[in-house]
């Protein structure tokens, strides 16, 4: 196995959580490289079922070593929360280690975050409210506060003092809204600094003694590769890099030490927050397959807007993550529908476009180019190999792979653990 990059394939939530924590039984690292908590990677063990947002799924194993790398923005409040949780529960987060470099998120973040949603109104992005964009906005503006400085006692005064002047002159002047207290920041921070430091570390030196000693390294992606900043659905996205590429920056490693990267989709889509969606279903086949996918946001709840399987996304994914295999997860959630359906293309204005295009004005004019598939009716919950699957189940997993032009390795029939048929074993691949 060695090294992969496990990266999501459409909008977020395809399952990166399940793939991750499935995979890592063989890994001895996993690292988280970008992103923060708005993400939320849901991991079922033995029906017990785990919400992470900043720990790597890899933590529910015992002996892993957890990494959360440079390219992360972290709540550090959250971070402790989620600490506390495993903790309760008998997880032992002991081999975690944080990013000397990755940049912290303040109050003024989700502020920041919640009054420019506010101004833009029916433009908003629909964002988790997380301060996630106001933070990568710092670190771009090279203002932000990194976990070496939070836990620097007089870096991180003048850091936050400098930085509270604009904030507050910002809110205030431009947003109308209220300010913020120096002295209840400065003392909650110094705090959570006390908690995290030990915990703080190079980790760009870690992750590559442990790939040139030969271990086998998981980087766990956030979001998707639609919501990426540069090759999103802009300004749909989000603020960080999502895509496979970014692994390397936000774990502090060489692109040479990358062996494989697995793209994770769900067998249909599914997109939260605004912004297009060309195969998005408004129909009654649409809230059937929320409820039965129990598509509701793992960070927000809010309900996620649920579509046919897009071809076109499936190719776009490929060329820009550089894809070697697919993990299509849910197939069991389409159990029991009639006819399936397919996009292998987008009609634009009378012609067929195979390609993903930039502008979200020609997007939102693409209609969907769909094949039709006879669908299931048996239960495949219990399915661990292709052969088990029903002929019609089959025939659309065949389908899924030939449109996008990428060898399907792993399905998932189920939330827990165990729930997956293995086409390729990637630890051999
Ligand atoms: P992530 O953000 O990519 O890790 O995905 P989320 O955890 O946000 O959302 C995926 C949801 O689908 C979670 O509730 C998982 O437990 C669940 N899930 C993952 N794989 C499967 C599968 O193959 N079948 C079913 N029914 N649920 C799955
Ligand atoms: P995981 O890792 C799905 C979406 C938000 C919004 C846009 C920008 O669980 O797949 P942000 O708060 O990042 O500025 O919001 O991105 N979004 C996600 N959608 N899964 C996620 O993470 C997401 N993280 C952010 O809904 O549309
Ligand atoms: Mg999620």
């Amino acid at each position: 196995m060695s090294t992969v990059v496990i990266i999501g394939a459409q909008w977020g939530d395809e399952g990166k959580g399940k793939v991750t924590d499935f995979l890592a039984a063989k890994a001895d690292m996993v690292v988280r490289y970008q992103g923060g908590n708005n993400a939320g990677h849901t991991v079922v063990v033995e029906g017990r079922e785990y919400k992470l947002h900043l720990i790597p799924s890899g933590i529910l194993y015992p002996g892993k070593t957890c990494i959360i790398g440079s390219g992360v923005v972290i709540d550090p409040e959250v971070l402790i929360a989620e600490l506390d949780a495993l903790g309760k529960r008998g997880i032992s987060t002991s081999n975690l280690k944080i990013s000397q470099r990755a940049h912290v998120i303040f109050p003024y973040h989700r502020r920041l975050d919640q009054v420019e949603e506010d101004r833009k109104g029916d433009q908003k992005i629909g964002t988790t409210g997380r301060g996630i964009g106001p933070a990568y906005m710092d670190k771009s503006a090279r203002v932000g506060i990194r976990m070496i400085d939070l836990i620097d006692e007089e870096e991180f005064k003048a850091l936050l003092e400098m930085n509270l002047e604009v904030k507050n002159h910002l809110l205030t002047a431009v947003y109308g809204s209220e300010k913020f207290d120096f002295t209840e920041i400065y003392g909650a921070y110094r705090k959570y600094a006390e908690t995290l430091s030990g915990l703080v570390e190079d980790v760009s030196v870690i992750v590559n003694e442990a790939i040139n000693s030969g271990k086998n390294v998981l980087f766990e992606g956030a979001q998707g590769t639609l919501l990426d900043l540069d090759h999103g659905t802009y300004p749909f996205v989000t603020s960080s890099h999502p895509s496979a590429g970014a692994a390397c920056l936000g774990a502090g490693i060489g692109p040479t030490k990358i062996d494989r990267v697995i793209g994770v989709a769900k067998a249909y889509t599914t997109r939260v927050g605004e912004g297009p969606f060309p195969t998005e279903l408004l129909d009654e086949t649409g809230e059937h397959i929320r409820a039965k996918g129990g598509e509701f946001g793992t960070t927000t709840g809010r309900p996620r807007r649920c579509g046919w399987f897009d071809g076109v996304i499936g190719r776009y994914s490929a060329r820009i993550n550089g894809l070697d295999h697919l993990a299509i997860t849910k197939l069991d959630v389409l159990t029991g529908l009639e006819k399936l359906k397919i996009c292998t293309g987008y009609i634009y204005r009378g012609d067929v476009l195979n390609e993903f295009p930039a502008s979200l004005k020609v997007l939102n004019e693409c209609e969907p180019v769909y094949e039709e598939f006879p669908g299931w009716q048996e239960d495949i919950t219990g399915a661990r190999k292709i052969s088990d699957l029903p002929a019609n189940a089959r025939k659309y997993m065949e389908r899924v792979e030939q449109v996008s032009g990428v060898p399907v390795a792993v399905i998932g029939v189920g939330s827990q653990r165990d729930q997956v048929i293995v086409v390729t074993d990637l630890y051999q691949a």
